[in-house]
């Protein structure tokens, strides 16, 4: 995907728009659902561009769909009641059409910033911030998902496979299938699925649940997630679930009962390319020259995320500071780049005050003029440019409370060539299951992060490299189109 994608201008309002020459109704055999496009609209210094989407769920599915026959249907960031001008999807993923499920202003505050952010996400993620749980919210996540739904029911093909992705559209296998029960239909979460003691909450849990048993197969990054999955179906529906499968009575089947099947599916990343680009005599380069930027330290620690609550910023930025504080952290520096993230969503915003304000004390206390402990980046940077610093960084620090996977810890993996580096790795994402070698730490646990991440930075070379390399080979073996073929492959009648 181009970094940058000029040319977004045009007249007119902005409805649903096709990225090329539309086939007719009903004509694709396969199809992805995601509430994002791999491309979002983006107003900045009075121009409109097409940027990529951030997010790990992009990161993964551009280089599955990139060579396909196929359409990604998706919403791209704008408000369709917005008076800028219209701008054509662009046209970057080869035979995949992208097609766009437009949402207006109050749609995108109540569905996407509320029930999507403010309910599901936070309660999905262990509750580390308190979920809201909004009436108003409920009933536009309902309408927009029937949306999705019905969009996706006009543009398959008969028999065609649907695979619909993530949290914000849990409700749309169910809906597809009341509307077409001859599609193969495929759900993939790419966020934890919570323990029962958790999802109980959710005033509308019966109807999530019924809404992914509209799916023929069910994945989740992890075992658990699957288990709880099954666990629910038994507790909430009556269901009887068996080891990885339940049966749903479905009067259009002909036994009057349909199986739908729920299993791990580990997602990963596109190993090689990173490699590739971390090999580049330009990316090499750039690493050089951003350790010289920030003083040649003797160590450089290195974080990237959204900037999200789940992420654990806050955990590693108090470990560094106490260890400044400590004489621990001498000639060392830890570079923080966190692309914005869902602004408009109150936690958010309170996440960034927080965040602004650990790094300015941290700065405050212990930086020299020229010289800053800590560096942050509040920005989305270009793929060559993180490669650039996962290759001039000694140790990556991956530290949320709580992560489906996290694919920035693989990424920096991927990026290792010369098989050194240290990565420093929250239990409680799916990578660490992974990932093992990596330093695991319990980000609850302040001493614990602190001992890891000297650790990390102190030990000898040969254990860094001995780590890495089973890190590297686990990576490279199980890319991400394995994970998509697998996928696939169980999801076939
Ligand atoms: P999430 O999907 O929750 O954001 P992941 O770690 O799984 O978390 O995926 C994040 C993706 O976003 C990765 O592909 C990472 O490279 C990318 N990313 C994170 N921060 C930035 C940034 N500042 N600039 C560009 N890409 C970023
Ligand atoms: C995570 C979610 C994705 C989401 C991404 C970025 O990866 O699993 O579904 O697209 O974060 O978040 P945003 O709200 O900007 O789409």
């Amino acid at each position: 995907m181009a970094d940058k994608m000029d040319g977004a201008s045009g007249t007119g309002t902005a409805m649903t728009a096709a990225s090329k020459e539309r086939p007719p109704q009903a004509a694709y055999e396969f199809l992805v659902v995601c509430n994002r496009l791999p491309v979002e609209l983006r107003a900045a210094e009075g121009r409109l561009s097409w940027e990529p989407s951030p997010g790990g769920l992009v990161t993964a599915m551009e280089p599955v769909l990139r060579d396909r026959e196929a359409v990604w249907l998706g919403w791209s960031g704008r408000h369709i009641d917005d008076s800028v001008p219209a701008s054509p999807l662009p046209h970057d993923l080869g035979p995949c059409a992208l097609e766009e499920v437009a949402l207006t202003r109050e749609e995108v505050e109540e569905y996407y910033e509320g029930f999507c952010n403010e309910t599901i996400w936070p309660l999905y993620h262990d509750a580390v911030v308190t979920p809201v749980y909004h009436r108003h919210t409920w009933n536009a996540y309902q309408r927009i998902n029937r949306r999705f739904a019905d969009a996706a029911a006009r543009l398959a093909a008969p028999g065609a496979t649907v695979w619909v992705h993530d949290y914000q559209l849990q409700l749309v296998p169910r809906l597809l299938r009341e509307q077409r029960p001859d599609l193969r239909i495929g759900y993939f979460l790419h966020i934890p699925f919570p323990p029962a003691e958790l999802f109980v909450q959710l005033p509308w849990r019966q109807q999530i649940l019924q809404g992914l048993l509209g799916a023929d197969l069910v994945g989740f990054h992890t075992q658990g997630g699957a288990a709880n999955f099954l666990t629910l179906s038994e507790r909430l529906l009556g269901l009887s679930p068996k080891e990885d499968a339940v049966d749903v009575p479905d009067p259009a089947a002909a036994s009057g009962a349909r199986t739908v099947r729920a299993g791990a599916f580990p997602i990963s990343i596109d190993s090689r390319s990173f490699s590739e680009l971390a090999a580049q005599p330009e990316v090499r380069e750039r690493a050089a020259e951003i350790r010289s930027a920030v003083g040649d330290p003797r160590t450089l620690l290195l974080g990237v995320d959204r900037l999200d609550y789940t992420k654990g910023i806050d955990v590693r930025l108090g470990a560094i500071t106490e260890l400044l504080d400590e004489g621990r952290f001498d000639d060392c520096v830890c570079i923080q780049v966190a692309t914005p993230s869902r602004e408009n969503v109150e936690e958010y915003q309170r996440m960034r005050d927080e965040i602004n304000q650990m790094v300015g004390s941290a700065i405050g206390d212990h930086g020299t003029i020229g010289q800053a402990p800590i560096q942050y980046l509040h920005q989305p940077l270009a793929r060559e440019e993180l490669a650039a610093y996962y290759v001039a960084a000694d140790v990556m620090l991956v530290t949320p409370y709580r992560d489906g996977m996290n694919l920035v810890a693989k990424e920096y993996v991927a990026c290792r060539n010369d098989e050194d580096g240290a990565l420093v790795l929250s239990e409680f994402t799916g990578a660490a299951l992974d990932l093992p070698q990596a330093y695991l730490v319990n980000p609850y646990d302040a001493d614990g992060v602190k001992e890891a991440i000297v650790k990390a930075m102190s030990a000898p070379k040969s254990e860094q490299r001995q780590r890495m390399v089973e890190m590297r080979r686990q990576v490279f073996t199980h890319d991400v189109d394995r994970w998509a073929a697998d996928f696939l492959e169980t999801l076939r009648p």
